[in-house]
């Protein structure tokens, strides 16, 4: 009985840590350096308090999130996470699906393991698509083909990485090294045989994307240690404007968290951005996402979309995001770990959780929806 096993978010985290391997398990949950903006990430929700407002007449609280010229039905959904595949047999498919049937947005990763039009087909719809601009010009221009060619509506440009950290973790379980299966990753896998008998049935995944280009070589761990080491490290304002000339549908910057950068963004045409610190994994000592929000909407201007992630984990966290200025949340890790612990109904019920935590934190400040907590906006938090 999936409510009684998973009751929070970190529920998931403990069951996902017990169903994969080590190697999978540090890549999901770390972050780079000393870890300390992933911490900070978390605490930076306790700096914001929740004012209780009674006696108000409520009905059942309606989550329906406005989003750029739609709505979603929620105001969280999950963000792009490479690999997704790898924790679960057709993980990406399995989170699509269930963010789908919640009738909120999903974003897929370059690195994910299924590709767009497998994604449509299996689904009957389509993804946002978060683009990784690759030093190869004709592999970006395959990206936007495949776009194209499935009818992805949103782009979100990540730009925080053209640099890629160092995750200790990783580098000691050499995830980024790994091209065959090692003596220690052969113990690792005998160690979850649940894990391995259905992910590994039919051989090692690939990301589809990039399958079949030599340059990227075969099987997602080749791919994930390939991929990383030709991401476009000449990442400018040059190439926004490029791929803005490129690409007509929306597009959404992945990776600002300054104030100034946000003010760019939107002098540049873009359709929003995600105030983002890459879930702690690339610059640590950096500030919690959530305590940089009101600047960066302030910076940014009412109207471009503003996304954010980092540590959310739970529909309080949601709330302060929204009463602060975002108009949606998105959550990396607690998808992975929900799709590694129980699959595509494990999604589902995770989906179910917050959208539970977030309506009876709602209802609790005396509120009745979504629209009401952004018209109340920061007045309706406190800070100690
Ligand atoms: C990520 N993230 C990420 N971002 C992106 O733009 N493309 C990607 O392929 C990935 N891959 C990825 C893998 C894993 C395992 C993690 C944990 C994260 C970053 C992700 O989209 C998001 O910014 C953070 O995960 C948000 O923080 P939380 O919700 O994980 O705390």
């Amino acid at each position: 009985d999936l409510s009684r096993r998973f009751v929070t978010t970190d529920d998931f985290a403990r069951a996902a840590r017990r169903k994969l391997p080590k190697i999978f398990a540090d890549y999901i949950d770390g972050g780079s350096f000393s870890e300390t903006t992933l911490r900070r990430n978390r605490e930076g929700f306790d700096r914001y308090l929740l004012r209780q407002r009674v006696l108000h007449p409520l009905g059942p609280a309606d989550l329906t999130t406005p989003l750029g010229t739609g709505t979603a039905a929620l105001p969280f959904g999950p963000g792009p996470v490479g690999f997704m595949g790898l924790y679960h047999r057709d993980g990406d498919i399995c989170v699509h699906r269930a963010a789908t049937r919640a009738d909120t947005p999903c974003v897929i990763s370059t690195f994910s393991i299924n590709g767009l039009a497998t994604m449509k087909q299996a689904a009957g719809t389509v993804p946002d698509f978060q683009l990784y601009l690759d030093r190869d010009p004709e592999v970006n221009a395959s990206y936007l083909d495949q776009c194209r060619a499935t009818g992805v509506k949103r782009i979100f440009l990540t730009v925080d990485t053209a640099i890629t950290s160092v995750r200790e973790r990783d580098v000691r379980n050499g995830f980024r090294s790994v091209s065959r299966i090692t003596p220690s990753l052969f113990l690792q896998f005998a160690a979850r045989p649940a894990w391995s008998l259905s992910l590994l049935r039919g051989g090692f995944p690939e990301v589809e994307l990039v399958a079949g280009r030599p340059e990227f070589g075969r099987g997602a761990l080749a791919q994930a240690g390939n991929l990383s080491g030709r991401l476009d490290i000449d990442l400018t304002w040059d190439k926004v404007r490029q791929l803005r000339a490129d690409w007509d549908g929306e597009l959404i910057i992945k990776g600002i968290s300054d104030p100034e950068d946000a003010a760019r963004a939107a002098a540049e045409g873009m359709d929003g951005i995600v105030l983002s610190n890459h879930g702690g994994r690339q610059l640590d000592h950096g500030p919690a996402t959530i305590t940089r929000l009101k600047a960066v909407r302030a910076a940014l201007g009412p109207d471009p979309m503003l996304f954010i992630d980092g540590g959310f984990r739970r529909g309080s966290d949601i709330v302060k995001a929204i009463a602060l200025g975002a108009d949606f949340v998105m959550m990396g890790r607690p998808f992975a770990w929900a799709v590694a612990a129980a699959g595509e109904p494990g999604v589902d019920h995770l989906i179910r959780l917050l959208a539970t935590e977030t309506a009876i934190t709602l209802q609790l400040m005396g509120l009745t929806s979504i629209a009401e907590l952004k018209a109340a906006g920061p007045e309706i938090l406190l800070t100690e």
